[in-house]
């Protein structure tokens, strides 16, 4: 029997009762896309998945997308990335530090991914605690609890998104096939205040891993603004935190939610998530 809970108020669900590597009928994969789509982020853990039922699971749940910066796909399987820091006979077989920074998959391009799906094959667990956590925001709650003022401030106002701000803004450089992506990716406008697809409540849509600036501001204006938004979107209120294990299935929402992967695991402490991305719409 399916069951869904509640992870915190504003944000995320458990679904119970269900295994992917049976037979999931219709009913099922809807209720799991409209959890999604109410919650921001669904887990299902306990799963026991090979490659191909994960990838039959992501079929289902809508029409996959190919990420662009594709060298981490799993070879024959173009829609399955790998997010890892194992290295094998000398070669990383995954991307190590996917999303560090507070951002939403691939905002830098025309038509971001709608929804994003992980299976954790390998967690690393210090002292009996699993480390690299993925914290999510609620950016539908968020806007839903500013001001009058201020959400009619940003109707109207866009955001010029590209691949990469986040780690350039430190001062850190982009790795060749990055700066490959990024003359790929350098810029696309994105209404600030975005109306979800499916629910139609409107979600913050700047981020601090691909969001450039704000259209038509001075760059402090711009910058402040965005600060601002970011630090309201990520109060405790609104967060969820997943503190991993093997066999979990974890997906989100990439319109209503941002994310970050926390790196607090050594490179010797083997982590390694399969990955799928459902197509999305274009914003507005
Ligand atoms: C990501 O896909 O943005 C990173 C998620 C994770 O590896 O925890």
């Amino acid at each position: 029997m399916l069951s869904i809970s509640p992870l915190t108020q504003h944000i995320g669900a458990e679904i119970k009762g269900i295994n992917l590597a049976g037979d999931t009928s219709d009913d099922a994969i809807a209720k799991v896309n409209a959890t999604l789509a109410e919650r921001g982020v669904v887990t299902i853990r306990d799963q026991h998945l090979t490659i191909e039922q994960f990838m039959a699971f992501s079929r289902r749940m809508g029409p996959l997308a190919i990420h662009s910066l594709n060298q981490f796909s799993k070879p024959g399987m173009p829609e399955l990335m790998v997010n890892s820091n194992i290295i094998e006979n000398g070669k990383p077989i995954g991307l190590a530090d996917a999303g560090r920074d507070w951002h939403t998959d691939s905002a830098y391009t025309e038509r971001p991914y709608r929804t994003t799906i992980l299976y954790s094959v390998e967690i690393p667990v210090r002292d009996g605690v699993a480390l690299g956590d993925t914290i999510f925001a609620s950016t539908s709650a968020a806007y839903a609890s500013l001001d009058d003022t201020l959400k009619q401030r940003l109707a109207g106002l866009h955001a010029v998104h590209a691949h990469g701000v986040a780690r350039e803004k430190r001062g850190g450089g982009l790795a060749l096939e990055e700066k490959q992506h990024r003359e790929i990716h350098k810029g696309v406008e994105h209404p600030v205040v975005r109306t979800h697809p499916a629910t139609g409540s409107k979600c913050l849509y700047v981020d601090e891993g691909t969001t450039a600036r704000i259209v038509g501001m001075e760059a402090a204006a711009s910058e402040a603004l965005v600060k601002q938004l970011l630090e309201h979107v990520l109060q405790p209120q609104y967060l969820y935190r997943h503190n991993w294990r093997v066999g979990d299935i974890l997906m989100w929402d990439n319109c209503s939610t941002l994310h970050c992967a926390l790196g607090d695991y050594l490179p010797t402490e083997r982590r390694l998530i399969y990955r799928t991305l459902i197509q999305g719409t274009v914003p507005i």
